[in-house]
């Protein structure tokens, strides 16, 4: 029988997620499909009905689904909880479990980028305190590196974050950047700059260590200005793609039975839809 997975969100035609199981699917000569479809919140509790009959085997989740889908799983993995957000569902009979695979797309996109980037990791500094950071810092957390000092233009709100998800994540002002990066060997946007080629007015990158590796979550454009300027101050950098490419494969996994590779091909076709 065919095997059938979605993404759900609304609006959904932007997503690029069927073009990523899309291709592992035909890759791996799979029996199984993965389609978009548009769900409102309000339709929430129709979708997970099919998907408690079978219909599906489960699927992802995105804007503005990944809070409302809690209320609706029959278990949420824990570290999904302390992300805030449900991103992946895999239906085991007809019960429903949540998880998140942000927080292993960020380390996937680094270990095969920047091969060795967390070992002996004393320091680092992880930028804004919106949804997407919670998966960087629970990622960072998981692989067990040192201090992550977390700055946000707003300091309250890195002040209530760094509590919700506790040591090692430090809150720190946004003035403090020029004093902790000297030995910060990493540094994470997890702001909104970079879109559409905005830029940190203010962030001394100069004053990172050499040998610092410093990405990106906003990948469009790719190359973002901050990663420009890291670039040519000599230091390393790893782009956001791969990030979404990487948050794919626990999903697939879960659902169609193989491990899929992130492949340059892969890459280089998500990226000419960018
Ligand atoms: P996301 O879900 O993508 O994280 P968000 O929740 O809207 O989006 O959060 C956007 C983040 O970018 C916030 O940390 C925001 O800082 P504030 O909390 O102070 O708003 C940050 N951000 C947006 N514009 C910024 C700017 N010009 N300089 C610094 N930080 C900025």
């Amino acid at each position: 029988m065919t095997r059938k997975a979605f993404v759900i969100g609304h609006p959904i035609v932007h997503s690029r997620s069927p073009l990523i199981h899309g291709s592992w699917l035909k890759a791996h000569g799979i029996d199984g499909s993965y389609e978009a479809i548009d769900v409102e919140p309000a339709a929430l509790p129709a979708l997970f009905a099919r998907l408690r009959a079978g219909e599906f085997v489960g699927g992802n989740v995105t804007i503005p689904l990944k809070e409302p889908v809690f209320a609706l799983c029959d278990s949420v993995d824990p570290l999904a909880e302390t992300i805030g957000a449900v991103n992946t569902l895999v239906a085991k009979g007809q019960k429903i479990h949540g998880f998140n695979t942000d927080f292993m797309g960020f380390l996937g996109n680094l270990d095969q980028q920047a091969p060795g980037w967390s070992d002996d990791l004393e320091e680092s500094i992880v930028l804004g305190a919106g949804g997407a950071c919670r998966a960087v810092l629970v990622a960072l957390k998981e692989r067990g590196v040192g201090t992550i000092h977390l700055l946000n233009r707003s300091p309250e709100k890195a002040e209530a974050v760094a509590r919700a998800i506790g040591s090692p994540v430090r809150a720190a002002p946004w003035g403090a950047f020029a004093e902790l990066a000297p030995k910060a060997k990493l540094l994470v946007n997890a702001t909104s700059v970079g879109m559409h080629g905005s830029r940190f007015s203010d962030l001394p990158l100069d004053r990172l260590p050499k040998g610092a590796l410093v990405t990106d979550l906003v990948y469009v454009p790719l190359e973002t200005p901050l990663l420009a300027d890291a670039a040519r101050l000599g230091l390393n950098t790893v782009d956001g793609l791969g990030m979404l490419l990487h948050q794919a494969v626990p999903g697939f996994e879960a659902w169609f039975g193989i491990r899929p590779d992130v492949t340059p091909a892969l890459r280089a076709a998500v990226e000419a839809t960018l």
